[in-house]
């Protein structure tokens, strides 16, 4: 068994270079099977999310060959348009292909991805959507879809979902006619993915109500792209420097993508900067804690990061209150936080945190991706050593942790337990 070992109570200092965004670099990824010819993908994460999709493309017949951070997607010959259980169940964004299989092949046949550690996580709005534009589902075991042809037309969502809007622009970019997409998400990937496809040929614009209007084209070119860097990882580190009380630069971030971390932040006492992609966050005191926070779509405070902030106020002055608003059961950390001593209470969607002076090193256990990253800033403050197992759930997103967090000072290391 592989474990983190963290021995705890070190300030980090110093700078990172953040690592290509995961959420932008799988729909992009999905994407290169719209058009024939090979796509080049820059400053892809080397992440178990990413393996797992090209893994996918390699099975829909697609020349996948990864030269360090640059991927090359040859989609000239889908051979398939059936995805097995045993990828797609991995990875939630294996949904993506249901629109990218339906814009290039017409057909689409899919496990329905299960419910996962966070939440439920349902497909019903990608389906609905679909439907809308002339998909006809056979199956209701999985997600067994067809059309003869996409018509563009227009979708409302009920709720901004990032993966229902990714969905509906890959079916929509191939579509006869214009589609429209209101109330889609504005996270900023999804603005990335519709550049990328607009350099192919495509036609999306951003309406000043946010809605996307797509006109269809006959055909996309294959592209080349550099993926942003991840504004989640790169909030996490933020996050990890101020709960150790030290200052950290991170590179490669657009001054908005972090504005609402950084606005929390700086209500906890942290002194934050920015300039153009440079971030960096300096702290000399016990952070406050924030009486309110409440994680919404972009460009509000962020899901994903909801978990590493628990950490932080965990060990921050006063009582904070967090209300999860997307994932209803994103609170798993907070089990594993009071194991190092965190006075949480969790009440249904709202977790109140009353900062304690100092969390205890313990043996956990990640409970998911951005939990298992919290509880990795939870061992950097903590007096004595952390353990923490199932970091397979970490690697689905960071890079390599050890590597970032260690580069600044942290002591942090894996180790593959022999059992011997
Ligand atoms: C994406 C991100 C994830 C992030 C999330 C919210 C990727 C690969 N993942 O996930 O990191 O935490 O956005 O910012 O980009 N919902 C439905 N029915 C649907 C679709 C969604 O009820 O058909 C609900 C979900 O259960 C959830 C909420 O809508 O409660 C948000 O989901 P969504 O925005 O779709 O998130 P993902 O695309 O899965």
């Amino acid at each position: 068994m592989k474990y983190l070992e963290i021995s705890g109570g070190r300030p980090l200092f110093g700078e990172i270079q953040i690592q290509g965004s995961k959420n932008a670099a799988l729909p992009i990824l999905v994407s290169c099977i719209l058009s024939e010819g090979t796509c080049r993908i820059e400053n892809c994460p080397e992440i178990k999310d990413v393996e797992d999709t090209l893994q996918i493309m390699r099975e829909l017949g697609c020349g996948v060959r990864r030269l360090g951070r640059t991927v090359y997607v040859d989609a000239s010959c889908i051979s398939r348009w059936e995805i097995r259980a045993t990828e797609a169940s991995r990875i939630r964004s294996s949904v993506l292909f249901l629109g990218a299989l339906l814009g290039r092949t017409g057909k689409a046949v899919l496990p329905m991805p299960g419910g996962c550690a966070i939440g439920s996580r349902p497909v019903d709005l990608h389906q609905k959507a679909l439907k809308q534009l002339g998909a006809v589902f056979l199956n209701q075991e999985q997600l067994q879809a067809e059309c003869r042809e996409i018509r563009g037309g227009r979708i409302r969502l009920p709720f901004p979902s990032v993966g229902a809007t990714e969905n509906c622009l890959l079916a929509c970019v191939l579509a006869k006619g214009e589609s429209r997409i209101e109330n889609p998400a504005r996270e900023p990937e999804i603005d990335e993915l519709c550049s990328f496809l607009n350099c192919r040929g495509a036609r999306i614009s951003r309406r000043r109500d946010g809605s996307l209007r797509i006109q269809g084209v006959s055909r996309l070119e294959p592209g080349v792209w550099q993926i942003q860097a991840d504004r989640i990882v790169a909030g996490t580190y933020l996050l990890a420097a101020a709960c150790t009380g030290g200052s950290l630069c991170v590179h490669g971030c657009p001054e908005e993508s972090l504005r609402a971390a950084a606005g929390v932040l700086r209500r906890m006492g942290a002194q934050v900067w920015n300039q153009e992609k440079r971030w960096a966050v300096a702290v000399k005191e016990r952070l406050q804690g924030v009486p309110y926070v409440e994680t919404r779509p972009y460009p509000d405070f962020p899901t994903d990061l909801q978990s590493p902030l628990m950490a932080a106020f965990s060990v921050a002055s006063g009582r904070s209150r967090i209300r999860e608003t997307i994932f209803e059961n994103r609170f798993s950390t907070a089990w594993e936080l009071r194991k190092m001593g965190a006075q949480i209470q969790v009440d249904g969607n709202l977790a109140c945190i009353d900062g304690v002076r100092r969390l205890k090193g313990a043996r956990l256990q990640a409970p998911d991706l951005r939990g298992g990253a919290a509880l990795v800033l939870a061992g950097l403050q903590a007096d004595g050593i952390t353990r923490i197992e199932r970091t397979e759930y970490i690697e689905r997103g960071y890079e390599d942790i050890c590597r970032d967090l260690g580069s600044v000072g942290a002591r942090i290391r894996v180790v593959q337990d022999t059992g011997g």
